[in-house]
């Protein structure tokens, strides 16, 4: 069908204005949601070891920096507590407190800035000691019991403002279990993110650090409920019973190294499919940048093309703000 030299697929090349007017997937702010780090600590924003330049924000300095993501179109933040060890217990009892630290910001945030939508996590691990997802029995996590808590935790969330609850557990029978107890309370309007495909991947690693939920040893073993990462039939499997229990958006996680799963995602349901750039596909990057190896914004912004051309709706970044500044002053 093409054939040189009728056919010169540098001709389009040739010049920006023709690059530009072909261009098959851009990037814009848009896309982007920004994760964001908070804890109890009054009046202090403290830089985070693992990744660089991403900082833990007392309650004040993330009212301003949440405020600057929205003055810069970033459309959403999700926000992840590092709780105080003295408030984690063996059942998470921290989690479903009303009063508790996420909720705080959550309130904080909309009362301040009530135009940025707001996403918060829904799962244990910041508030377990051992830093399990769910609770255990016998040495494993047990899912129904987790799922009763884990609905608990998502109406706690959803009465302090929250917009997108987004279940990151890898429960089975979350989904529906959370939908009915939002709907039940009048919380129709607040919508469920599913974490559907969360691999057991260790890119989680700097993460993990920061909020304190490596387990006792340093080395925690989520493989009994986050999905191997040999598999691709499963995570169909996974969207298809997440979006049949009621599921307002996908995630699939990590990013850049499953970019093969979120292409067969977004070719298999007519559905949004958001995708997280985790923390250790951040650290990599920045690390080499860092060095002097890469060009940090243009090696972002190519691993979010990326995202985009694997048919990703809207990214998790942690390069958010970065990007966003970038393209405020092109
Ligand atoms: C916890 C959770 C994790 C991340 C988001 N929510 C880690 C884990 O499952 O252990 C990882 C995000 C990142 O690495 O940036 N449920």
């Amino acid at each position: 069908m093409f054939n040189f030299p009728n056919t010169r697929l540098r001709r389009r090349r040739s010049s920006e204005w023709i690059r530009n007017l072909t261009s098959e997937n851009t990037l814009s702010v848009n896309d982007l949601i920004f994760p964001l780090f908070v804890h109890d600590q009054k009046k202090t924003t403290v830089p985070i070891s693992g990744l660089p330049d991403v900082k833990c924000y007392s309650m004040d300095g993330l009212i301003s920096i949440v405020k600057e993501a929205k003055d810069l179109g970033i459309n959403a933040v999700a926000i992840f507590p590092v709780v105080d060890s003295k408030l984690k217990s063996e059942n998470a009892e921290e989690a479903y407190n009303s009063e508790n630290l996420i909720c705080r910001a959550i309130c904080a945030i909309k009362s301040k800035v009530p135009e940025i939508g707001v996403i918060a996590d829904v799962a244990l691990d910041p508030y377990t000691t051992h830093g399990h997802d769910g609770i255990l029995k016998n040495s494993q996590v047990s899912n129904d019991e987790t799922v009763l808590l884990l609905c608990k935790q998502a109406l706690v969330l959803a009465k302090a403002g929250c917009n997108i609850v987004a279940p990151s557990d890898m429960m089975d029978g979350r989904i529906g279990a959370i939908r009915k107890v939002l709907d039940n309370n009048d919380f129709q309007n607040v919508s469920i993110l599913s974490y559907a495909v969360k691999y057991c991947s260790h890119f989680y690693a700097p993460f993990r650090q920061v909020v304190g939920s490596c387990g006792p040893s340093s080395s925690i073993d989520k493989s009994g409920y986050q999905m191997d990462y040999g598999n691709i039939h499963e995570a169909i499997c996974e969207i298809e019973m997440d979006i049949n229990e009621g599921a307002d958006f996908i995630m699939i996680k990590p990013g850049m190294p499953y970019l093969d799963v979120i292409k067969t995602a977004s070719e298999n349901f007519n559905f949004p499919i958001f995708a997280y750039q985790v923390s250790g596909e951040y650290a990599m990057i920045k690390a080499a940048a860092n060095n002097g190896w890469l060009n940090y914004n243009k090696v972002i912004y190519e691993s979010l093309i990326s995202f985009k051309r694997a048919g990703t709706s809207a990214i998790f970044t942690y390069a958010a703000l970065d990007v966003a500044r970038n393209m405020a002053c092109v």
